[in-house]
């Protein structure tokens, strides 16, 4: 028939109509996932025009509501307008952008800085452009997906990547990964500072001795430890005390920094190299004005007002101590995400929902986020909850997962 599209059998969109795993779950009413959020306001978001507290979000030290970046934000707006409708590359760059990178040179304590519009295209484009044809890259098996995207995309261009995982956080197998390489091929170990499902931070000094020892570059994703480790939020390397065990540096402003953009850090001459060979900053307009404006507040704010990271890092170690003397199994966090592991989609679902239903925004990780069995909600805590949000959620969630038999 003209006119009228008819698919092939099999046909393309055959796998759309046999998924219906989201379906059946919204029929069951316990879908958990594309939620809109009407306002945020504090520690608060109204869903479904009930008010709500938020223990599930990356805002760690508050600044994406804060009034001052707020205003960064409009003026920068107001100055530039909405969007660079270009990439950087081309139409794209701004005297901000520079100012960006310049002061993300300071804070890393690397020779350059780049920055992209997520952090997702940060690590897509910044990977896929180190590792080339004949390179081997090694990863932790609980790296970020953006990480995996980008080997894969590395691998798409040039078909003999050689990729290698080895156990999570496991130094011995890292070491076992990194003999078995011949002499002479190069090599990128990447990992995340902190482990964005459960929290726990990486062997940082052990990874970078056996990258020196094996003559690899140390890639570390900073999303989960910028403005949460160290005295000053700098980070992982920070919290280690030593600002070299990283060769490269990336990190998201979607997190911390209460915006949304991603940057590369590192040696002048990688970063450039980076610069004209990342595809997702080539090809993708850039970060627009009012993201780059308040990612920079929030770094002038981080600087005058370190209380910020020292009170996350208090309410990290409050609500830990809490969960686990409730009884909960909370993995081996040491930071504000904090996994209340339940085992099962079953029971992650029924305390999901009863802590919804009770007032508390948590977000529930099952499979293909986690392995089957370690289905869990992962809760995360702002520099701005107040002692007492945290003890009723304490209180509330210790009586909902006693009445599921999880503590
Ligand atoms: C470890 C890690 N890396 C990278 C990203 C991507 O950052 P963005 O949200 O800016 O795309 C995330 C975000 O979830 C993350 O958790």
């Amino acid at each position: 028939m003209k006119g009228v599209f008819m698919p092939r059998d099999p046909s393309i969109y055959d796998k759309c109509h046999a998924y219906d795993h989201p379906e059946r779950a919204r029929e069951e009413g316990w879908y958990p996932y594309f939620r809109p959020i009407e306002k945020a306001e504090g520690s608060y978001v109204i869903i479904e025009g009930r008010e709500l507290l938020m223990f599930g979000s990356n805002n760690y030290l508050g600044l994406a509501l804060d009034e001052r970046v707020k205003e960064a934000a409009a003026k920068a707006i107001r100055d530039y307008g909405t969007s660079c409708s270009g990439s950087r590359f081309m139409n794209g760059t701004l005297d901000l952008h520079e100012e960006l990178e310049e002061k993300l040179v300071a804070f890393s304590g690397k020779e350059a800085a780049l920055c992209f519009t997520t952090g997702y295209q940060a690590n897509l484009g910044a990977i896929s452009a180190m590792v080339g044809r004949g390179d081997h890259v090694i990863s932790d098996k609980y790296n970020h997906a953006s990480i995996m995207d980008g080997i894969f995309m590395a691998k798409g261009f040039a078909g003999d990547v050689k990729f290698h995982r080895y156990k999570h956080n496991n130094m011995e197998e890292l070491e076992a990964r990194l003999r078995g390489i011949p002499a002479g091929e190069p090599i990128l170990i990447v990992t995340d500072g902190v482990f964005s499902m459960e929290g726990d931070i990486v062997r940082l000094p052990e990874a970078k001795a056996l990258a020196d020892k094996y003559g690899a570059a140390l890639y570390l994703d900073e999303a989960h430890a910028i403005g949460v480790l160290g005295e000053t939020g700098r980070g992982t390397t920070e919290h280690f005390g030593n600002p070299a065990l990283a060769d490269l540096v990336m990190c998201t402003f979607s997190k911390s920094f209460g915006s949304i953009g991603g940057y590369v850090a590192g040696p002048a001459r990688v970063i450039d190299y980076i610069k004209h060979f990342a595809r997702s900053l080539m090809f993708s307009a850039s970060m627009p004005p009012a993201n780059v404006a308040s990612t920079l507040a929030s770094m002038q704010i981080m600087e005058e007002e370190p209380w910020r990271v020292q009170r996350l890092q208090e309410i990290a170690r409050y609500m830990i101590k809490g969960f686990s003397e409730r009884g909960f199994d909370i993995g081996t966090t040491e930071t504000p995400i904090i996994p209340l592991i339940t085992g099962t989609l079953e029971k992650t679902i029924a305390l999901w929902t009863a802590l919804f239903n009770k007032g508390f925004y948590t977000n529930p990780v099952i499979p293909p986020g986690v392995a089957p069995n370690r289905c869990l909600i992962r809760t995360s805590y702002m520099a701005t909850h107040k002692d007492e949000e945290l003890d009723t959620f304490l209180d509330v969630t210790a009586r909902e997962a006693e009445k599921l038999g999880l503590i």
